[in-house]
């Protein structure tokens, strides 16, 4: 096995990612939202670049059973109905629905990996069932990290650098890593340990608390709180069919 990461979306393209498994990770907040969402009941996201593809996508489905979501600069996008909040993704608010969701960076990130054989959306809220997924699949993974502002993300990367832990913990303590993956390991065993500290003390978590968006913090750091891995299908996400079940038994 060989495990690929790019430490900023900046460094992939959809060249780079096709015909790859990907994982898409953006802990801050795309990932933990999208997860969450489709954890409560929304039968499905579809994920946007901009905000006027979004409207145009929105504006094709019936009122009942759309609602817009996202974020720029961290706050709800004017005229949408959900910001990037996890904690807005109630099992009551979006149970059923389609989320057409647009973000700064976590989705155009998963848009990037639409040709991918498989793309995975990753967070701390669901590492060891993507590790699970992963390791049932078997086969090469590649690693897109969402960042920040085009860049690197500290919080991103030590998500990366746990589940490369943790997929080499699983019976495949020989992968073969990249520079990148190598780097993510040992940034995440070094500032890993406490996911909630390590959240608080990074750029966009700072960011996220002066905007007065720090309750979402102790959200995103919840290891392992849901058990589901959305899935990008025809630019798409949506859980697999049995999670789904499960989730809107739970739910
Ligand atoms: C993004 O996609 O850039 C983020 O999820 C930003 C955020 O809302 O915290």
């Amino acid at each position: 096995m060989r495990i690929d990461l790019f430490l900023a979306p900046g460094l992939a393209d959809e060249q780079l990612l096709r015909e790859k498994t990907v994982v898409v990770i953006d802990v801050l907040r795309a990932s933990t939202t999208i997860v969450t969402a489709l954890y409560n009941g929304a039968r499905e996201i579809i994920p946007t670049t901009t905000i006027d593809s979004a409207a145009r996508i929105a504006s094709n489905l019936s009122s009942e059973v759309k609602l817009l979501g996202g974020e720029r600069n961290g706050k709800v996008i004017d005229g949408f109905h959900l910001g990037n909040s996890p904690r807005e993704y109630t099992p009551e608010r979006v149970k059923g629905k389609t989320i057409v969701f647009t973000t700064t960076n976590g989705s155009q990130a998963v848009v990037k990996a639409r040709y991918a054989t498989a793309t995975l959306i990753c967070g701390l809220v669901n590492i060891t069932a993507v590790q699970e997924q992963i390791q049932r699949v078997g086969g090469d993974l590649t690693i897109l990290c969402a960042g920040r502002e085009g860049g690197f993300s500290l919080e991103d990367t030590v998500c990366a650098g746990m589940l490369i832990q943790r997929v080499m913990e699983g019976r495949n303590e020989d992968a073969e890593l990249s520079d990148g993956a190598v780097a993510a390991r040992v940034i995440y065993r070094a500032l890993g340990k406490v996911p909630l500290k390590l959240l608080r003390s990074t750029e966009h978590g700072k960011y996220l608390q002066e905007i007065g968006l720090g309750e979402d913090l102790p959200v995103c750091a919840a290891v392992d709180r849901t058990p589901v891995v959305p899935v990008l299908e025809e630019n798409v996400l949506r859980l697999p069919r049995e999670a789904a079940k499960a989730a809107s038994v739970g739910g």
